[in-house]
């Protein structure tokens, strides 16, 4: 199984076939559509993508909050590829590109059931639960200088 990590914005064509994976994975379990939200964020974002015979199959955005602080947002699988790593050399991408663009810590909003996924990528929670698109989070951080320093 040969995986491809790329990383693009908005302005690339493969963004059609991300919203459609955040759609499947993200969005439609909940009931929810990404037609009903305001995505014009995702245009600060660095958008990483794990690719399979040419097809999309998992992703993971990056959003500056700060000039040393970045937040890990919109991770996605689909079902069928989930528990084969794709998600951790997604995450592992995305921390690279923050380590070299400078960034010292890593935010996120975890869904209560994918926080056994990000303790294992070494995030922590940090902000008792609240709701988001209608069920439970969690506030997660990675900090990058101690990772450094290991
Ligand atoms: C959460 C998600 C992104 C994980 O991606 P994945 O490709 O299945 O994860 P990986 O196979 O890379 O797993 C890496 C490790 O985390 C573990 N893991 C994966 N999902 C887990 C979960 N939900 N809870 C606990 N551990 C999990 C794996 O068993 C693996 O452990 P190992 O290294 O000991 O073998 C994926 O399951 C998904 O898209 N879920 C639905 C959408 C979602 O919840 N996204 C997160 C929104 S905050």
């Amino acid at each position: 199984m040969q995986v491809e990590i790329n990383s693009i914005t908005v302005n690339d064509v493969a963004y059609k076939d991300v919203w459609y994976l955040r759609e499947e994975v993200l969005r439609k379990p909940l009931g929810l559509s990404l037609k009903n939200e305001d995505l014009s964020r995702d245009v600060l974002n660095t958008i990483f993508t794990a690719t399979i015979n040419n097809k999309i199959i998992g992703c993971v955005f990056l959003q500056p909050i700060t000039e040393k602080e970045i937040q890990l947002r919109a991770m996605a699988v689909y079902s069928n590829w989930q528990q084969h790593g794709i998600g951790k050399a997604l995450v592992v991408a995305a921390e690279e590109y923050a380590k070299i663009n400078g960034y010292n810590l890593i935010i996120l909003h975890a869904r209560k059931v994918a926080i056994g996924f990000y303790e294992k990528m070494g995030y922590m929670p940090y902000v008792n639960e609240f709701i988001e698109v209608g069920i439970p989070h969690f506030m997660m951080k990675k900090d990058l200088i101690k990772e450094r320093l290991k």
